[in-house]
């Protein structure tokens, strides 16, 4: 199987168009790489691709990832695309993907009613790009010889969708919204959470098989973006675990076996400094930040 990182970055990217954080500046000085929005692809014989999220920037992912170029007049090695959920971050390039070319596009029920229920989506052809529902926990193959498994993770709704004002969100509901996706090919297996709001014992115990772990790297800790005084927002508040602390992602998945690297990196976390005693931590945990243009071979 082989994985690439399209993107590593989380919404808004790295450096985010608005935002002077010292990470930010830094990849806008050079000192450190940009990143694009989440999105991975994988493939089993390098000619035909599965894409995990569909970010803003796939335009410019497909474009700086040779295997992804098109292979005729008006042909493609783009032959699925998965979501994991309805954020923007992971559905605003399907909209790159019009041009009347054919795919199929993977999602939960849920999420494909949120895709419904915004016309512009209806710029991809039902024809050529059908909507196949996904159904949590049955395996189903995107690809030949690729057997992808979705299951459900703690997560929230779509940031867009959040209710205005005081109401009640739940950070860590289960169910369609926040999904993970196994992903078993050529003999080896690999899990995607570019999402993922706590990791209870039988989220730890399910990861342990994995040759390949893709994992939530949004905040460093809970209060990153309080503590940089560029938000308000909590990690949790956002729905995504925090590296750092007893909970934490590198605590809480310290038995892993697998190759282990964090995506859906958000700009605002400190461990994308490369001398920081946050980065330094990370890797003495057994983890890595992923990159753009990654690619493992598994
Ligand atoms: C998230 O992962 O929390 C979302 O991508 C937020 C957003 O839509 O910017
Ligand atoms: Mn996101
Ligand atoms: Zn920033």
């Amino acid at each position: 199987m082989i994985v690439k990182t399209l993107g590593a970055g989380a919404g808004g990217g790295l450096p985010q168009w608005n935002c002077g954080c010292p990470q930010c500046h830094a990849a806008r000085s050079g000192v450190i790489a940009p990143m694009t929005q989440s999105s991975v692809a994988v493939s089993l014989n390098g000619a035909d691709w599965l894409v995990l999220n569909a970010s803003p920037d796939l335009r410019h992912q497909m474009q700086v990832t040779p295997a992804l170029h098109p292979n005729g007049l008006r042909k493609s090695p783009l032959r699925a695309v998965v979501l994991t959920n309805g954020d923007v971050d992971h559905i605003a390039g399907l909209l790159t993907l019009r041009e009347q070319t054919a795919f199929s596009l993977f999602a939960t029920a849920t999420t494909l009613q949120e895709l419904a229920s915004n016309s512009v989506f209806a710029v991809l052809n039902p024809a050529l790009v059908p909507r196949v529902p996904i159904v949590l926990d049955q395996p189903f193959s995107p690809l030949p010889g690729l057997v992808v498994t979705a299951y459900a993770v703690p997560g929230k709704i779509p940031l867009y969708l959040e209710p205005q004002g005081d109401a009640p969100l739940n950070t860590t509901a289960m169910g369609e919204t926040t999904i993970a996706l196994r992903i078993a090919g050529g003999g080896r297996v690999m899990h995607y959470l570019p999402g993922c709001a706590t990791l209870p014992d039988w989220l730890c115990d399910r990861l342990t098989e994995a040759d390949l772990v893709l994992f939530d790297g949004t905040v460093w800790a809970d209060d990153d973006m309080q503590r940089s005084g560029t938000g308000v927002k909590s990690g949790a508040r956002m729905g995504h675990l925090a590296m750092s602390g007893p909970q934490g992602s590198l605590a809480r998945l310290s038995d892993l076996r697998a190759r282990r690297f964090f995506i859906h990196i958000n700009n605002t976390n400190p461990a994308l400094m490369p001398d920081s005693p946050e980065r330094a931590a990370l890797r003495a945990a057994g983890w890595e930040l992923s990159h753009d243009g990654m690619e493992i071979a598994l």
